[in-house]
């Protein structure tokens, strides 16, 4: 059947009816989201109500992720992040779980036959969330994709798969408190931006509407982070039946949001600008007074130490950034090389 066709693809070709190509006009000559992310809930609903096995559910999710991709692209839409499997998914059944495992699987190898295919559109996929949890199979061919498209740059796609947002973000302390332990940077250097670069989803800006389906009115650890100044849209419908119409209902809510949004943001930016220069300048006060054994320096002194001080810790802050990417690059590589 069309359902269970493993090799339905992630990257569709075809075009927008007449009626949904003008809508995407009207919609395109407003502000449009560059980011969108989606938590594709009530795959099991669906196949309760259309009668069919739970795993069939979750393939009708599968093709309904290809064809809203394909939207976002006729939409201009370049990158989209999924929640495809919660760390607390692993709780359900254990048909369940190696049924989501095995459909992964597939589609993670389908994608490695697609390379033409993804250079032409310049797909790039990337894998958010801590890949040991998986089996090891499922970690190579995802390496493999991630490995494969790492270079496109044209349009994104983030699939968060063994991810919590909660468990992101222990990561990311982590990272900065080994960082801190290995002396490549100072407990002083960490900071609300320092923090968002050792996310999984350091290389992405945050999503701009975040989407999620089956009326839920919940994130379930979803991009908690990256999400404060986003546009949260709660639409009733069952993801696996999901409509072009849907998703433009969602984009119109972003539109009329999207001036305090932008507010919002610009306001956040300026606040974490002034607490960066407020923590360097601490940081400087108390080294002077060490030097100076307590007496005061000259105004000329204070902001040529603040300069040299600032410059110091980019460049150590830009270290460790690189070498966490080196690490996480060579978890990717190492598993690729691994016998298969
Ligand atoms: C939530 O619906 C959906 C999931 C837990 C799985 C989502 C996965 C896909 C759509 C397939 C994506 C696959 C890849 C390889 C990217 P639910 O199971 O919670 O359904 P319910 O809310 O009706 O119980
Ligand atoms: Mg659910």
């Amino acid at each position: 059947s069309v359902v269970s066709n493993p090799k339905m693809s992630w990257i569709r070709e075809g075009e927008l009816n007449l009626l949904e190509r003008i809508s995407a006009n009207i919609l395109m000559a407003g502000p449009m989201p560059k980011h969108v992310a989606f938590i594709m809930d009530g795959n099991r609903r669906f196949a309760h109500k259309k009668n069919m096995e739970r795993h069939d559910g979750h393939m009708q999710g599968f093709n309904k992720l290809a064809e809203t991709l394909l939207w976002c692209k006729h939409l201009n839409i370049p990158e989209v992040t999924v929640y495809a499997f919660s760390i607390e998914n692993f709780k359900r059944s254990k048909e369940e779980v190696d049924g989501l495992m095995e459909l992964a699987r597939q589609k993670f190898e389908k994608l490695l036959e697609e390379q033409e295919n993804l250079e032409k559109h310049g797909v790039c996929v990337r894998v958010l969330g801590d890949l040991n949890m998986l089996p090891l199979d499922l970690q190579q061919v995802i390496a493999k994709a991630v490995i494969m498209t790492k270079n496109h740059n044209k349009c994104f796609l983030n699939v968060c798969f063994a991810y919590t947002s909660r468990y992101e973000i222990t990561n990311a302390v982590r990272e900065m408190a080994s960082g801190v332990e290995q002396g490549l940077i100072k407990a002083s250097d960490v900071s609300e931006a320092l923090l968002s670069e050792c996310l999984y989803s350091n290389n992405s800006p945050n999503p701009d509407l975040l989407i999620r389906t089956s009326g839920e009115v919940r994130l379930s650890d979803f991009l908690l982070w990256q999400t404060s100044h986003s546009c949260l849209v709660f639409q009733s419908v069952l993801w696996p039946e999901y409509s072009f119409w849907n998703l433009c209902e969602a984009v119109v809510q972003y539109q009329l949001n999207h001036k305090s949004i932008q507010k919002a943001r610009e306001l956040h930016l300026e606040e974490q600008a002034l607490q960066q220069l407020e923590a360097d300048c601490a940081c400087v006060a108390e080294h002077l007074q060490h030097q100076g054994n307590g007496k005061p320096a000259d105004a000329q002194r204070r902001q040529e130490a603040l300069r040299h001080y600032t410059t110091a810790r980019e460049a150590r802050v830009q270290d460790f950034l690189q070498s966490l990417k080196r690490k996480r690059d060579s978890f990717f590589t190492d598993l690729c090389s691994e016998t298969v």
